[in-house]
């Protein structure tokens, strides 16, 4: 099954407990929540607090954490106390990626490795039978609005090959310059979690999650 997972990263703060209402109102019921730590990427996005007022606005949207920090480890209990369902940390920030991800399931979340576009699949096969999602970034992490990268494709292409001939149904996220106009390129390469983040809060985030829905309900 093919999900949309709006990034709030770009949302408006103004009006956002609006605008949270109108995507889960439109059929967006997993919310990607972009954390950043002014040190694995060069920008700071938001934390507890907000992560607080997003489970109350909606509490029972899912929540998707993206963890772009260096140490992910630390915090782990503190993300699942605030009604974090899934985490997802960088191959490039942890040591130890079979510890993390057990210290995650460990508090009964659900557990994806993020890789940034120059990092190989092959670097999580060790772990691959161990995660429940694998996020590739099509742009470099940091930013919202950026511009899609295409060599995500292939990334995708590689990645859905190699669970293919595990036998693993594991969910592909792909997050990055995602729009209306390249979506079917990559739900056709083989992801099935998307993120959008500025296609969808930009503006009128309702109407923009139903024509996202469409493309991936096809
Ligand atoms: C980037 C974040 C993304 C970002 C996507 O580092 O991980 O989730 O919000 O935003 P768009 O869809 O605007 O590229
Ligand atoms: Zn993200």
């Amino acid at each position: 099954m093919n999900t949309l997972a709006p990034s709030m990263l770009s949302i408006d703060f103004n009006h956002m407990e609006e605008n949270l209402k109108e995507v889960y109102e439109a059929g967006a019921s997993l919310i990607h929540v972009d954390i950043m730590d002014g040190t694995f990427v060069p920008n700071i996005s938001f934390g507890p607090p907000v992560i607080k007022f997003v489970k109350r606005a909606l509490p029972d949207a899912r929540m998707d954490v993206h963890l772009m920090v260096q140490e992910p480890i630390r915090l782990m209990q503190r993300w699942a106390k605030l009604g974090a369902d899934m985490i997802t940390f960088h191959a490039e920030a942890a040591v130890d990626l079979k510890g993390m991800i057990d210290a995650i399931h460990a508090e009964g979340m659900k557990a994806g490795v993020a890789l940034k576009p120059a990092t190989p699949v092959s670097s999580i096969e060790d772990v691959i039978k161990d995660l429940d999602m694998i996020l590739i970034m099509s742009v470099e992490p940091g930013f919202g609005g950026q511009k899609f990268m295409p060599v995500a494709l292939d990334k995708i292409r590689e990645t859905r090959a190699l669970l293919d001939e595990y036998g693993l149904k594991t969910d592909i996220e792909v997050d990055g310059g995602i729009t209306l106009e390249n979506i079917d390129e990559v739900l056709e390469a083989g992801a099935n979690v998307i993120v959008a983040g500025s296609a969808i809060f930009d503006n009128n985030p309702g109407d923009n999650v139903r024509e996202f829905l469409k493309h991936l309900k096809r």
